[in-house]
């Protein structure tokens, strides 16, 4: 991948960002974004201020602008303040011209079209937000969320958000068995689901999973279900409703009043995987949440008022939390919202959308335009794509052959692409490029964004040289970090995580290294996370799954380079001794995973071996694992084995890896 002509061109090289682009953009020069940031450092509290009164509307003032302390760790932004984050999305647009503006606009996965304007999308809201109030949901009762890209997964965040419900969802893609575990953590009272989700032409069977995840959830009373497909699915009496029936009901208002919020009341829990076992439930509140993914959204794509932006990232992960509903609705923008797939019913279907609704800002993942561009370069030819101004990446760091492509065959070479880093716990854009100003340099997310303090550090705490890699983290809060995780309530597994390592600064579970003219490189995680086509997976949490099947014994998970998704799953397995071992066990063992968490964590190699590489103390050395999963073959190349217990179990594993 890394040594095309294409991506030699563009190491070392530098982009200056389009005349035509930059004349209109909010900031135009570098010492317009440094005057900003410098005052977003130095005097964080009074920029924050302004900002709040600028972005958001109060129903009362704030008491204090920030308390912190990294030790526990405690955040609060603008404690005191009452607001709601759906009345910034929505009521306060409708006393303006935008009243009769599309909020959402949504492709479906066959073609179809539905356009909401923000009036629309006030009655859609407020009459699902009344029937979550008939069924008993009050403020902080935790409502999980389980719907395909459909309208109503947006209307169904922003109904819980007016009468203060929880929201958290679980992406459609994630199993029964995921969606039980994520509903009983959080104990939901409420599900929304839909009969059924299509993506790629394909059925997506959401209430009969849903079906069997709520066996063993307890704590919730009502499932509402949406019919997308007019598919015929089991309807338990007294438990579950038709969303259709329900928000037409004669006694549902189309108004709703607001629930005033504190702006630390939490408004959702999103699960994402860490290096421990299970998913984390990570905690976003009130205002410092909607104020940082309004800001990004608006200077990071440059978003006006007459723009179509579109994010193709799927609601159930936080890219689509931020960029397709709270930070574009924030600012009263029009969404794209896209319930397909980039290569149904033929791979130019992105452009061929943005063509069909003139988008011009596009959003999407490195993996997808990997994908994409293996169909070649006609495809895009097809369509209209002038209407295009920016180009946004996110989810893992950007290859230079990928980001000449893009740039080059998407956006001809005239086209700024922003390489946005962030993460789940961050709630926006932590270190990125801006349209109008930044020199691009392929594969450098660039500069921070304003108020966010980034140190790279040794281990032993001391800041690296320039140019030396290091641990990415933060030193300073900002409004929209991540307040917690749900059920934890001393912040243990906060502080544990993100505290500790580096005492008194947030770190990112990053690597990263600064060159000679300040520009950040991401690359890539330290811990035990991997990043599968820009979605986080846990190994420790494949490996929980994996030996959950009652054949195995034992089983390590590492991550190892891929093509199209950035990183694969490489799993090795030790079976139970005794047991009959069938022939198909390794599609057995793929099978069981994807069964206990989603496609996502299909393991693409699964190696059975007799042992695995131990110290003699026990600890797996993943190191050689990595090795041989990503190809290495040479028994000189493993370093120092005479540590493990067993030195001579790395030839056995190498000689049982597949050929290359
Ligand atoms: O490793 C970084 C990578 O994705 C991780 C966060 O994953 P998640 O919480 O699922 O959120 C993904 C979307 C925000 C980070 O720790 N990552 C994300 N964006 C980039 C990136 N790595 C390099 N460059 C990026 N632009």
């Amino acid at each position: 991948m890394a040594d095309s002509i294409e991506s030699m061109q563009a190491e070392g090289m530098t982009f200056e960002p389009p005349a035509w682009v930059r004349d209109n953009a909010y900031l135009k020069t570098r010492e317009e974004y440094d005057a900003m940031y410098k005052r977003s450092v130095e005097d964080p509290e009074g920029f924050w201020a302004e900002q709040a009164d600028e972005y958001l509307f109060w129903h009362k003032k704030w008491d204090t602008v920030l308390n912190w302390e990294f030790d526990t760790p405690k955040v609060e932004w603008f404690k005191g303040g009452l607001t709601n984050v759906a009345y910034n999305c929505i009521d306060r647009h409708l006393t303006t011209w935008r009243r009769n503006k599309a909020a959402i606009i949504w492709e479906s996965d066959e073609g179809r079209t539905k356009m909401y304007t923000y009036q629309a999308l006030y009655y859609k809201v407020c009459k699902l937000a009344n029937v979550l109030k008939k069924h008993g949901i009050k403020k902080g009762d935790r409502v999980v969320i389980y719907l395909p890209m459909i309208p109503e997964l947006a209307v169904a965040m922003l109904a819980c958000a007016r009468i203060g419900a929880i929201h958290s969802i679980v992406f459609a893609g994630f199993s029964a068995a995921a969606m039980r575990d994520r509903i009983q953590d959080c104990g939901a009272k409420m599900i929304i689901t839909a009969d059924e989700g299509i993506r790629g032409g394909r059925v997506v069977p959401l209430k009969a999973e849903a079906d069997s995840a709520l066996y063993e959830c307890p704590t919730v009373e009502t499932c509402l279900v949406v019919s997308r497909a007019r598919a015929r699915v089991d309807m338990e009496p007294g438990r579950d409703f038709w969303y259709h029936e329900e928000v037409r009901s004669a006694d549902i208002s189309r108004h709703c009043e607001i629930e005033w919020m504190d702006s630390e009341d939490p408004l959702f829990i999103l699960y994402t995987s860490g290096s421990t076992g299970k998913p984390k439930g990570v905690l976003h509140t009130t205002a410092g949440y909607l104020l940082y993914s309004a800001m990004t959204f608006k200077y990071d794509f440059d978003y006006h008022d007459e723009d179509v932006f579109w994010c193709t990232a799927d609601i159930g992960w936080v890219t689509g939390h931020s960029y397709v509903v709270y930070g574009p609705l924030c600012v009263g923008a029009t969404s794209l919202m896209f319930e397909g797939v980039p290569n149904y019913p033929h791979p130019g279907r992105f452009w061929e959308v943005i063509e069909k609704h003139g988008v011009n800002q596009f959003y999407t993942a490195p993996t997808a335009i990997r994908a994409i561009m293996k169909s070649g370069d006609d495809w895009p030819k097809k369509f209209d794509l002038s209407t295009l101004r920016v180009l946004g990446t996110v989810g893992e760091p950007i290859n230079p052959e990928a980001w000449m492509w893009y740039f080059n065959v998407i956006g001809k070479g005239k086209i700024p692409i922003v390489d946005t880093y962030w993460q789940t716990e961050t709630g926006g854009h932590l270190i990125t490029n801006q349209p109008g100003w930044t020199p691009m340099k392929p594969g450098s997310a660039t500069f921070p964004f304003f108020g966010i303090r980034p140190v790279v550090l040794n281990e032993d705490q001391s800041e690296t040289p320039v140019n030396s890699g290091g641990r990415l983290c933060i030193d300073f809060p900002w409004p929209g970090m991540l307040r917690g995780t749900w059920g934890d309530a001393e912040n243990t597994l906060v502080k544990n995580t993100y505290f500790s390592q580096f005492p008194g600064k947030y770190f990112t579970g990053d690597g990263a290294r600064v060159d000679q003219d300040g520009y950040y490189w991401l690359l890539g995680r330290v811990d035990d996370v991997i990043n599968v086509s820009g979605h986080r997976m846990g190994t420790a949490e494949v490996e929980s799954a994996l030996v959950s099947q009652p054949l195995v014994a034992e089983a390590a998970v590492v991550g190892f380079p891929h093509d199209i998704k950035g990183e694969g799953i490489y799993a090795y397995v030790i079976l139970k001794s005794g047991v009959e071992v069938p022939k198909s066990v390794e599609s057995i063992l793929a099978g069981h995973v994807r069964e206990q968490i989603g496609p996502i964590a299909k393991p693409d190699h699964i190696q059975i071996v007799p042992e695995l590489p131990k110290t003699r103390s026990g600890k797996i050395m993943r190191r050689i694992l990595r090795k041989i999963a990503a190809g290495e073959r040479d028994m000189d190349t493993f370093g120092d084995i005479t540590t493990l217990a067993d030195p001579s179990i790395v030839k056995v594993i190498v000689d049982g890896a597949p050929k290359l």
